[in-house]
């Protein structure tokens, strides 16, 4: 694991009561942080209902299994595959703000190389770009459409928003995967090929351990996944929104 991973020991921490004061600090100061060596009664759900909101993915569940699917197309990046998966932030593409947060823990590790989870800092890479292109990615709003496979599944909507949102409560980068967009344009694929250009000098490497978690600001962190072979994989998701007025940030 890369030296730049914010680490929380929960075994001489708390238990199985998440330090959720120390993870909001991890959070704020590096954009991430790694739990490991919860032990077997952590309560993932309760815990981590503590730093927001849940929010429910399309299908209506609270957690999301992310195992392969042995039907998933191996030629394109999919989370649904074995294969590597491009820089991205969650749901750059759903209506609103996107969940604040992501985590994800192991059930089991994937043998053999690969299967790591990669970050980088967004903020790092906006604060990189020049000023008048900053400026233009938060003026410009865009189209976004579910994906054909949501389409087929009944979800629909339509909803504009830039890919830089300053918002009141934090910076939102918003880094699509793919051209799922209405009207890409080139303001979006230099955008893109920026962004892929800097996660791939700046990604931490995070090979989840069964009994770990690791958290991070989807406002502010781009994500990916390395490649792997073992089929067994299995992580499970789940996304938070942004704390209320009231829960300190
Ligand atoms: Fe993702």
């Amino acid at each position: 694991m890369n030296a730049g991973v914010a680490v929380i020991d929960q075994s001489s921490s708390g238990g199985s009561e998440l330090d959720v004061r120390r993870v909001r600090e991890c959070l704020a100061a590096t954009g991430q942080v790694y739990v490991r060596r919860v032990p077997p009664d952590f309560d993932h759900l309760a815990q981590l209902s503590r730093l927001g909101q849940v929010v429910p993915q399309f299908d209506g569940r609270i957690v999301r299994d992310v195992t392969p699917d042995p039907a998933a197309d191996e030629t394109v990046h999919l989370p649904a595959n074995t294969r590597e998966l491009l820089a991205h932030t969650e749901w750059f593409e759903f209506p609103g703000p996107p969940p604040r947060y992501q985590a994800l823990w192991c059930v089991r590790q994937a043998a053999g190389p690969g299967g790591e989870t990669t970050l980088a800092d967004g903020y790092a890479f906006v604060a990189g770009l020049p000023s008048d292109q900053v400026k233009r990615l938060a003026e410009r709003e865009y189209t976004w459409r579910p994906t054909a496979v949501l389409a087929r599944a009944g979800v629909a909507y339509e909803c504009r928003h830039p890919l830089v949102e300053h918002r009141p409560e934090a910076l939102v980068v918003r880094v699509p995967c793919d051209e799922r967009c209405v009207d890409y344009d080139d303001l979006m694929a230099d955008y893109i090929a920026q962004a892929r250009s800097f996660f791939a000098g700046h990604r931490l490497a995070v090979k989840i351990e069964e009994g770990a978690v690791l958290i991070w600001d989807n406002w502010r962190m781009m994500h990916a996944r390395t490649g792997f072979t073992d089929r067994r994989r299995h992580l499970r998701r789940l996304l938070v929104s942004a704390p209320t007025h009231d829960e300190p940030a």
